[in-house]
């Protein structure tokens, strides 16, 4: 292994991955809840839990037990058996839900979308299969879940993409009840739009999404994937609208790193599936089921949803009158910190080299997600770090 290591250490890392993403500048090795270490021990505040995902904090007590326990008993088996935490955690998906809903597992966001998708096509047969979504939204990037996301930009190079998808203006009812009709099988919405930049819905648009789907008969779905599991102070963020969907999705911080997706349909809509109609080899595992089981016990036991209620307070009040800063929005501790010029990406690649991870969702926009569990006196020092480089941007 140490001559594998030593070749690895001298080579230039691109020629082994492909070039999907830029080309990091750190190597991350040790987390402990909010906080990373490098491979040169250096510490870094983490704002960004793994973009939404690591919502206990890294390398969880609980979580790694409860992994550990698991691997030692029973690691896969494949969806053709139960498995003890998979039953369970589909009951608890179910109580969550506010006591509704017939779960399918998957292995992220995109494919919770993907079964999201085609159950609306399944329940809404061929005369009704149009699919609305919102421009700016994102919904994944698989070839279904990215004809989904209204970004044109991301569909480049990838064409032909699935037909069938429509899109409508977030946070503007009037342009769904033009494009909603009785070839729409459903409306696929983020409650709270992530990747485009922390938009929260209006209530009156949500409210009012769920009425035309009702009267339209279509169905409902939100994507939950950033969202959900307690980041915005409840356990969906539908739940802080007061509007229930016939579909939600989950993934991220299911499972606080451990790879696992879910889509959650009211009965009348999973009916539709039959045995045979939808699938997937690893959804729901046995490992990720246990690990997803020791997130969401860790939240409750913790009262996290509150936290995040409590310390998205204390973030938006530590940054308002910081330098540059338009505004703080979001729910909990699903922040977006706008700026006045387009500088996040500038702010990013200082705060990280001043021990900060964050993100620039947007050029003009930074995003905070930081672990629920975050310190108090962890979240004021990287709220101090980012206000004293806003302090330095021009
Ligand atoms: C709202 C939303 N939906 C879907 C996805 C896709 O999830 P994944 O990357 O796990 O496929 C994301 C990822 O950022 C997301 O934020």
């Amino acid at each position: 292994m140490a001559a594998v290591k030593n070749s690895i250490d001298k080579v230039n890392l691109s020629e082994y991955f492909m070039p999907t993403y830029g080309i990091p500048s750190v190597t991350f090795t040790k987390g402990v809840n909010a906080e990373l270490f490098d491979e040169k021990g250096k510490r870094y505040i983490d704002l960004l839990a793994g973009i939404a995902v690591v919502s206990v904090g890294h390398c969880n007590t609980a979580v790694t037990q409860a992994i550990t326990e698991q691997a030692h008993k029973l690691s896969h088996i494949s969806n053709y058996f139960y498995s003890e935490p998979n039953k369970e955690l589909a009951k608890t998906l179910h109580t969550l839900a506010g006591d509704w809903g017939q779960v399918f597992f998957s292995n992220s966001g995109s494919e919770a979308n993907e079964c999201a998708i085609k159950l609306a096509r399944k329940w809404g047969g061929p005369e009704k299969s149009t699919i609305i979504s919102a421009l700016n939204s994102f919904h994944g990037r698989t070839l279904g879940s990215l004809a989904a996301t209204g970004q044109p930009a991301k569909w480049n190079g990838f064409q032909p993409l699935p037909g069938g998808f429509d899109y409508g203006t977030y946070n503007d009812l009037a342009t769904f009840e033009k494009l909603v009709d009785e070839k729409t099988a459903a409306v696929i919405i983020e409650p709270i739009q992530g990747e485009g930049g922390i938009i929260p819905a209006n209530r009156e648009f949500l409210t009012g999404l769920r009425e035309l789907c009702t009267a339209r008969e279509c169905l409902l779905i939100f994507d939950e994937i950033q969202s959900g599991v307690g980041r915005t102070g409840k356990w969906w963020a539908f739940q802080q609208y007061g509007v229930t969907p016939d579909i939600f999705t989950s993934a991220k911080a299911l499972g606080n790193g451990f790879p696992i997706g879910a889509c959650i349909a009211a009965e009348w809509v999973a009916d539709s599936f039959k045995p045979g109609d939808h699938g997937s080899t690893f959804g729901g595992n046995p490992l990720a089921s246990a690990a997803s089981l020791a997130t969401i016990r860790y939240i409750e036991e913790n009262d996290l949803l509150s936290e995040a209620e409590r310390k998205g307070t204390l973030l938006s009040a530590l940054l308002a009158d910081a330098p540059h800063v338009q505004e703080v929005r979001g729910a909990g501790l699903m922040k977006a910190v706008q700026l006045h010029s387009e500088c996040a990406k500038d702010v990013t690649a200082k705060a990280l080299e001043k021990g900060l991870v964050v993100n620039s969702v947007r050029p003009d926009t930074i995003r905070l997600v930081p672990p629920l569990t975050i310190e108090d006196s962890v979240l004021r020092e990287g709220c101090e770090i980012l206000k004293s480089i806003l302090a330095s941007v021009s």
